[in-house]
């Protein structure tokens, strides 16, 4: 695994703000690894765990418990869709049926497979079904990477993936 020096900067800085516990810093670098490389693979736990002085199963058991974090690669654009209670009573399946229709992404269900994802054919998009994003009184509510989207009609997909090439 290749780290350009830029993330090694970018790593540095983190680690430098925990002077007392190196270990403080392991959920920023776990956020930096999947910025950079999309997902947190075996070797990254390794570089991780080395970097901080830790045993990787410390940097594991973060990975495993935090679901925000990919043990896999995403697509180029992933797509996260709230699967709890009052998005899916505002009609978020349908929507995430919809957006897998447009995508060409696998439809794995929405709420009952955890937080897996699938992949589009071309690596552009992937669909996750996660719980509550935080604003369940506009539902359904999605992300696209890091772009929030609230109360989404089927009419208005094609027009949110045109914005992601
Ligand atoms: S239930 Fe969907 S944002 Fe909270």
């Amino acid at each position: 695994m290749q780290i350009p020096p830029q993330l090694l900067t970018q790593i540095d800085e983190a680690v430098s703000h925990y002077p007392v516990s190196k270990r403080s810093a392991s959920l920023p670098l776990l956020h930096l690894f999947q910025e950079h490389f999309g997902y947190i693979s075996d070797e990254a736990i390794q570089w991780i765990a080395a970097k901080l002085e830790l045993q990787p199963i410390a940097i594991l058991e973060l990975v495993t418990f935090y679901p925000m974090f990919r043990r896999s690669p995403a697509g180029r654009h992933h797509i996260r869709i709230c699967k709890t209670l009052s998005c899916a009573l505002a009609g978020a399946a349908a929507l995430k049926a919809k957006l897998c229709e447009a995508t060409g992404v696998a439809d794995l269900g929405h709420g009952t497979n955890g937080n897996a994802f699938a992949v589009s054919p071309d690596g552009k998009f992937s669909i996750e079904s996660v719980e509550c994003l935080a604003s369940c009184g506009s539902g359904p509510v999605m992300m696209v990477n890091d772009d929030f989207y609230q109360a989404v009609t089927a009419e208005e997909i094609p027009t949110i993936l045109s914005k992601y090439q």
